[in-house]
C-alpha cells in the first residue's frame, strides 16, 4: 500500500479526501493534520466518517514522511512553507491556487507577487481531461479550482475544434457555500447566506487566469483568448453550475456540437454528456452530482443570436477539488484512473 497523508485534513477539501481515501484500494492513510483538533478523532470534524476510521488528527508540525502528501491548505500556506514540506514526500497534490499557474507574471496580476515563483514550473495542472499526459508520472500536481474546472471542461471541445471566437466567451457560474471552505466569516453566517442569489465576483474572478491558461494551450499560438467570468453565490451547499455563452465563428448546429463533444469526451470516465431532450433533467444539475466525481455537460444552440450555450455542473468539493486530486493521484501512481471514485450520487436527494 502507498502511504498518503493530508495536510489540512479538518477542512472541507480534506474531509472529502479522507472519505475517498478510506475507500481507496491502493492508498493507506498515514496522517491527517489539524492545528485546532490535534489529538482529536477524525469524526470531530467529519461526522459522516464516524466509525469508519480510528485515526486522530495530528499536529502539522508532527508530520512524518509519506509517499504522497495532499496539501489542502488555504491559499498561500503551501508556498510559504514549501521548504519544510518538500522533504516530507516523494509526491505532492496541492488543492490550492498556489501552483496552478505556470507564469509568475500572470500569477502576480491575479494574486499578487508569488513568494516562490521558481516553483511554478515544477507543478503540473491537475485536471486529467485537459492535462492527462503531464499528470501521468508527475511528482507535483496542482489541482484546478472548482469554477475553473467546470468552465474548462465545458469549453475545451469548442476551443480545440476552433468553433468559437476565443476572445468573447462569457462564463456565468453559480456556486454553493462550501466553495468558501469550513472557516466561518460574515458572508457565510446563516442569516446572511440563506436564500441568497448574490453576485459574488461579477468581474475579476481569479479562476479566469487558469481557464485562460488551459484554453490558450489548445488554440493556435497568438490567438486572443479571453473569458469574461461572473460568479454568483446561490443557496446550495455543494455545487458549481455554469452557463457559458460562446460565439461561433461560422454557422453551427446542435448535430455539429454533438459530434465534437462525443469525440472529445466519449472515452472520459468522469465527463457525461446530458442527452435528454425533455423533462426536468435535460441540462446538468449540480444536486445530482453531490459526492460524485462527474462533470455533466449539455448544450443548446441559439440560432437567432448566433450563440452556443454550454451548461455544465460539478460538485465543487469533488470534481472541483478532492475528486480531481484523487483522480490525479491515480494517474501519478499508474493506478486505474477511476480507483476510489465510483460513487454515482443519490437520486432523489
Ligand atoms: N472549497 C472548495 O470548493 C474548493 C475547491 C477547490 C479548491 N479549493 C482550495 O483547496 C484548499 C482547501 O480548501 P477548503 O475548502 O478545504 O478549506 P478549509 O475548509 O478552510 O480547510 C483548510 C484546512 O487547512 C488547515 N489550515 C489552515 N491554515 C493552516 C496553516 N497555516 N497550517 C496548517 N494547516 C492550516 C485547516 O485546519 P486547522 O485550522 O484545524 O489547522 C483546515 O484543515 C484552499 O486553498 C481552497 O482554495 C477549495
Amino acid at each position: 500500500m502507498t502511504r498518503v497523508s493530508i495536510l489540512g485534513g479538518s477542512g472541507y477539501g480534506g474531509g472529502e479526501l479522507l472519505r475517498l481515501l478510506l475507500g481507496h484500494p491502493h492508498a493507506e492513510i498515514g496522517q491527517v493534520t489539524s492545528r485546532r483538533l490535534a489529538g482529536k478523532p477524525i469524526a470531530r470534524a467529519h461526522p459522516n466518517l464516524r466509525g469508519r476510521t480510528d485515526l486522530r488528527f495530528a499536529d502539522p508540525d508532527d508530520l512524518d514522511p509519506c509517499n504522497l502528501l495532499f496539501l489542502a491548505l488555504p491559499h498561500g500556506a503551501a508556498s510559504e512553507r514549501w521548504d519544510e514540506l518538500e522533504p516530507l514526500a516523494e509526491r505532492f497534490v496541492d488543492l490550492s491556487a498556489d501552483f496552478r499557474l505556470d507564469d509568475a507574471e500572470r500569477y502576480a496580476a491575479h494574486y499578487g507577487p508569488h513568494p516562490r515563483p521558481e516553483l511554478l514550473e515544477t507543478f503540473v495542472y491537475g485536471l486529467a481531461e485537459a492535462n492527462r499526459d503531464a499528470i501521468r508520472g508527475a511528482a507535483r500536481v496542482a489541482a484546478g479550482g472548482c469554477n475553473a474546472t467546470v468552465s474548462i471542461l465545458a469549453l475545451l471541445p469548442l476551443y480545440e475544434a476552433g468553433l468559437v471566437d476565443p476572445s468573447r466567451t462569457v462564463l456565468d457560474v453559480k456556486g454553493g457555500a462550501s466553495e468558501g471552505g469550513a472557516e466561518v466569516d460574515t458572508g457565510s453566517h446563516h442569516p446572511v447566506r440563506r436564500g441568497v442569489v448574490r453576485p459574488y465576483r461579477p468581474t475579476g474572478h481569479r479562476h479566469a487566469a487558469e481557464i485562460g491558461q488551459m484554453l490558450r494551450r489548445v488554440v493556435p499560438e497568438g490567438s486572443d483568448v479571453r473569458v469574461h467570468m461572473s460568479v454568483t453565490a446561490v443557496e446550495l451547499v455543494r455545487g458549481a453550475a455554469l452557463l457559458a455563452h460562446a460565439f461561433p465563428t461560422d454557422v453551427v448546429t446542435e448535430r455539429d456540437l454533438w459530434k465534437v463533444y462525443r469525440a472529445r469526451y466519449g472515452g472520459e470516465p468522469f465527463v457525461r454528456l446530458v442527452a435528454e431532450r425533455s423533462g426536468p433533467y435535460r441540462f446538468p444539475e449540480p444536486k445530482l452530482l453531490a459526492g460524485t466525481n462527474y462533470c455533466d455537460v449539455g448544450f443548446e444552440v441559439d440560432p437567432e443570436g448566433g450563440r452556443i450555450v454550454v451548461a455544465a455542473a460539478i460538485d465543487n468539493l469533488m470534481k472541483g477539488s478532492a475528486g480531481q486530486a484523487v483522480q490525479a493521484m491515480n494517474l501519478m501512481m499508474g493506478w486505474d484512473e477511476t480507483a476510489g471514485l465510483g460513487f454515482s450520487g443519490l437520486h432523489p436527494c
